[in-house]
């Protein structure tokens, strides 16, 4: 019987290959899915092998990640808490789905992924495997071993000849894609710690980053990025370019404090440089297209498709039918984002849309022609009259 792995190289999930044949009998396959993570897969390949693994499949989802899963999110305007990109949320439905795909193809019963059993992400993982293959085991082995610390992963994997990855001096749990780099843990595990400046992997310190701006053009095409400062981009290359330029100037940082679907609250420090530049450019872009009504509906929605998102039900009817909303939406959020990007600051510098809804016929501050100020007199009083109501009665019912 076999099972397949979501395998990345690393110590956990490399002791998870000799616990699985030792503990089930089963065949393992390992499934290393390249979502940007900016490291060289092909080496696992051998690695796998030798930890026992009877096959590996190395899966670039690059290009998949970022059209089916962030620019989806973008366009919906999804932030969860107010702050949170949600970089590892949607790479995890993604991994799972490959999983399944190959656990179909290679008729396996199982799967397994080496999340622990305090986070989200085996939720994520999860609930995408019974969404998209209700009838597949799935194993766990953080929340079935006896394996407790970094220290006991290790001697497992020395008593049974596995390579241990050099550890890296690095205490924190990270997570890292084309969309964002998340560092959990540690001297983080407490709120009252500010980030040490080597937290940051991708994004340089505001306080070290260039004393002059950056200026970044974006162009949208129905809400999706297409191209950066007038160079036609694909999905993937636009999102690496943005991560370089507002990387090199300090944009792009989220420490912040969030609750877990699983209860607890948790402390995390994101590095999202190129995915705030889009958000903010964005936003731009659909206040100067979207009429009121429109962008007030979204807002509401955007805020639930964040915890979809958070929550790993990716693959759910609800979100489904939120993104036909959002793609009505998103017809006429085309044009040019000018961004200002300055020590961790990125601020818009102009924009232009064939669809802007700004007429400055209507809005200047100047004589003008086509705005009667004497009609806003009516629409007051109207607009006012329940307010106007109320305070009658009160009055004469003594109310306060
Ligand atoms: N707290 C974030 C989230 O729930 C990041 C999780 C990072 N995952 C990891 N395995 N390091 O999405
Ligand atoms: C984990 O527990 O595997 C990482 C943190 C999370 O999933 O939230």
């Amino acid at each position: 019987k076999k099972i397949v792995l979501a395998y990345s190289g690393g110590l956990d999930t490399s002791i998870i290959i000799p616990w699985l044949k030792e503990n089930f009998g089963y065949e393992v396959i390992a499934m290393a899915a390249d979502v940007g993570q900016g490291e060289e897969l092909e080496p696992l390949r051998e690695k796998a092998i030798k930890t026992g693994a009877s096959k590996i499949y190395i899966e670039d989802v690059k290009k998949e990640f970022v059209t089916d899963y962030i620019f989806p999110t973008l366009k919906a305007g999804a932030i969860y808490e107010g702050k949170y990109l949600l970089g590892t949320s949607f790479a995890r439905p993604l991994i799972a789905k490959k999983l399944v795909e190959i656990a179909q193809k290679e008729g396996a019963e199982a799967v397994a992924h080496g999340a622990t059993g305090k986070g989200n992400d085996q939720v994520r993982f999860e609930l995408t495997v019974k969404a998209l293959a209700p009838d597949l085991k799935i194993v766990a082995p953080w929340r079935l071993w006896d394996i407790k610390s970094r220290e006991q992963a290790v001697d497992y994997a020395k008593e049974r000849n596995i390579p241990v990855p050099v550890t890296k001096d690095r205490p924190y749990s990270m997570d890292r894609n084309l969309w964002h780099l998340s560092h959990e843990g540690a001297d983080l595990e407490d709120p009252a710690n500010e980030p040490k400046d080597d937290v940051l992997l991708l994004i340089t310190p505001p306080e070290k980053a260039p004393d002059k701006p950056t200026y970044v053009e974006i162009q949208f095409e129905e809400g999706i990025p297409i191209a950066v400062n007038g160079q036609k981009l694909g999905p993937v290359e636009l999102i690496s370019t943005l991560n370089e330029i507002a990387g090199a100037n300090g944009v792009g940082i989220v420490d912040m404090v969030e609750n877990r679907l699983v209860g607890m609250k948790s402390r995390g420090v994101y590095e999202t440089p190129g995915g705030t530049v889009l958000v903010l450019a964005h936003r731009e872009l659909e206040l100067l297209t979207l009429d009121r009504a429109t962008l007030h509906y979204k807002d509401l929605i955007a805020q639930r498709y964040a915890e979809l998102v958070y929550d790993g039900v990716w693959f759910h009817p609800l979100r489904e039918a939120l993104d036909a909303f959002v793609n009505a939406t998103q017809k006429t959020v085309t044009g040019i984002v000018r961004m200002k990007l300055y020590k961790g600051n990125c601020t818009p510098a102009g924009t232009k849309s064939p669809y802007s809804l700004y007429n400055e016929a209507f809005a200047t501050f100047g004589e003008d022609k086509v705005y009667n100020q004497k009609d806003a007199e009516g629409f007051i009083n109207l607009f006012g009259l329940p307010l106007k109501v109320r305070a009658l009665m009160k009055k004469q019912a003594g109310l306060e």
